[in-house]
């Protein structure tokens, strides 16, 4: 299965990466946080505690989430903006750090790799743990600052909140028991800071031929 694996911390440029990478090898791009966020939203309209595993693992089971290229679709709905919001952004890495969360997204995400026949997946866990046997698992990351500036540039905001934000989620990402934000033994580290997205594209594409054909 031809997965390229893109995982890393909140701004460190791996959606824009991950698309323009999906082009140019022709591998269908899947956004994982998306997914995540997604049940976060359902958690925030049916006024659920998100930190309750148990409820909030009922509705990560029974709500529908569908990823498309641009869009994302909870129970039939484009909620594509809504995900984005910040009070999604403040509940996301709670309701994504219980394990029956996680479970019910990694049956999906690896159905939907088997639909797709490989793909390029951005997320925390999936080089480490939703496809280990990604044949390329890249580890994309920035500086905090930089992260952040990228984040306000996109989104707005406050610069300091935007920053405190960000901390917050990598915290919570990377010191949670189920499948912590980590870059797998295996992968390749690119530090995106002082780098253009085009060269960050090239560099993941060639290492992607080498595998590929080699
Ligand atoms: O990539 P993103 O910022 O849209 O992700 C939102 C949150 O979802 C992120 O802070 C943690 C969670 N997430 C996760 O736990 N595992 C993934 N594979 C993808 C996202």
């Amino acid at each position: 299965m031809r997965v390229i694996a893109i995982d890393g911390p909140a701004g460190a440029g791996k959606s824009t990466v991950a698309r323009q990478v999906s082009t140019a090898t022709g591998l269908r791009y899947l956004d994982t946080g998306a997914m995540y966020r997604c049940v976060a939203l359902a958690v925030q309209q049916s006024s659920t505690d998100p930190h309750d595993p148990e409820s909030v693992g009922r509705i990560a089971h029974d709500v529908s989430v569908v990823i498309e290229r641009d869009a994302a679709k909870l129970n039939g709905v484009d909620v594509s903006q809504e995900i984005r919001s910040s009070e999604i952004n403040g509940i996301v890495s709670i309701i994504a750090a219980h394990t029956p969360v996680r479970d019910a997204m990694r049956e999906q995400q690896r159905r939907w790799i088997r639909d797709h026949q490989g793909g390029v997946v951005e997320g925390r866990d999936i080089g480490t743990v939703v496809f280990p046997e990604a044949i390329l698992k890249v580890f994309l990351t920035a500086s905090p600052e930089v992260r952040a500036e990228r984040r306000v540039g996109q989104t707005g905001g406050d610069i300091q909140a935007v920053a405190a934000s960000i901390a917050e989620r990598d915290h919570l990402d990377s010191t949670r028991i189920d499948s912590p934000l980590k870059p797998s033994p295996e992968s390749v580290v690119v530090d995106s800071s002082n780098r253009t997205i085009d060269d960050v594209v090239a560099e993941i594409v060639a290492h992607f031929e080498k595998v590929d054909h080699g």
